[in-house]
C-alpha cells in the first residue's frame, strides 16, 4: 500500500482520571501517513496503535453501527464514512484534520461521549409496533403496499449515532426536548400502518410540551444524519399530527361517551 498523503490529526484527549494539566481537554497533534483510502476511522486506529491511550467508540466500519459518532473540523460524522483526503484542511504546508468528541454530550474519554440521554429519550416514545388484535404468528406477517412502506421507509433507516442530537442546537440549549433521532422514531412508528397505538404515542409523545413543540427547525439535524433520515422533516409531519390530534380526540372522545350512555 503506498502511503501517498501525510496528516497531522488534532485530536482532542480528556480523561477524567487523570490529575493536574492534562485533566482539561486538550488537544494533542498525531503525524498519520495513508493512501487515497484512508478513512478517518482507518486513520484513528493509526495512532491508536502508536498510543493506545487513545479512546473512540468503533465496531462496523460499513456505518451501520453508528458507534464512531465524532466531530471533524466541527462537522458531526461517523469516521468510517469519511476519506481523510476529502476532509483535510492544509494549514501552515500540513494537511490538518481536528477531532472533536460529539458536542451536547458528556465526554466519558477522549472522543468517546455518554449518550445515555438521547438513548432514554429514544425508549420513551415506545418504539415498536403495537398490534392491538394481531400479535401471534397465526395472524400471519404484517404485509404493507409500496405506498405504506414508502411512508415510513426514510425514518427506518436510522442508526443511532446521534449525531443528530450533537448537531441540534435546541437540545444543546435544553435536555428536556426530545431531539431529532427520538422524534424520527416516534413518526416512524405512528405512521406504520401495522400499528395500533396511533392516537395514544401522539398523547404520550406529541402531547407533552417538552416535546416536538420546542423544534425551531433549524434543520441541523437532517444535514447531519449520514443515512439521510430527515429527522427535521419527521418533527414537522409529529406537529402536523399533534395539531390534528388536539383537534379530532375531544371529538372522538364524546362520540365513545355518547356510545357507552
Ligand atoms: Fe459502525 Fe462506523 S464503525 S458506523
Amino acid at each position: 500500500m503506498s502511503e501517498d498523503f501525510k496528516y497531522t490529526f488534532r485530536i482532542k484527549r480528556y480523561n477524567p482520571e487523570e490529575k493536574g494539566l492534562k485533566q482539561a481537554p486538550h488537544y494533542v497533534d498525531y503525524e498519520v501517513e495513508g493512501d487515497a483510502d484512508m478513512t478517518l476511522l482507518d486513520g484513528l486506529n493509526k495512532v491508536q496503535s502508536d498510543d493506545p491511550t487513545l479512546a473512540f467508540r468503533w465496531s462496523c466500519r460499513m456505518g451501520i453501527c453508528g458507534s464512531d459518532g465524532m466531530l471533524v473540523n466541527g462537522q458531526p460524522v461517523l469516521a468510517c464514512s469519511v476519506f481523510c483526503k476529502d476532509v483535510a484542511k492544509k494549514k501552515q504546508g500540513r494537511l490538518e484534520i481536528e477531532v472533536d468528541p460529539m458536542r451536547n454530550m458528556p465526554i466519558l474519554k477522549d472522543l468517546i461521549t455518554d449518550i445515555d440521554d438521547p438513548m432514554d429519550k429514544m425508549r420513551a416514545v415506545a418504539p415498536y409496533l403495537d398490534r392491538m388484535d394481531k400479535d401471534g404468528p397465526e395472524d400471519g406477517p404484517g404485509k404493507q403496499s409500496k405506498k405504506q412502506l414508502e411512508r415510513i421507509k426514510k425514518t427506518s433507516q436510522c442508526v443511532k449515532c446521534m449525531l443528530c442530537y450533537s448537531a441540534c442546537p435546541v437540545y444543546g440549549q435544553d435536555k428536556d426536548f426530545v431531539g431529532p433521532a427520538a422524534s424520527a422514531l416516534a413518526y416512524r412508528y405512528t405512521a406504520d400502518s401495522r400499528d395500533d397505538q396511533g392516537g395514544g404515542r401522539v398523547d404520550k409523545v406529541i402531547g407533552k410540551e417538552d416535546s416536538v413543540w420546542g423544534c425551531s427547525f433549524v434543520g441541523e439535524c437532517s444535514v447531519a444524519c449520514p443515512k439521510r433520515v430527515d429527522p427535521a422533516q419527521a418533527v414537522q409531519r409529529l406537529k402536523v399530527m399533534g395539531a390534528l390530534r388536539l383537534v379530532t380526540k375531544p371529538i372522538s372522545d364524546m362520540i365513545k361517551k355518547r356510545k357507552k350512555k
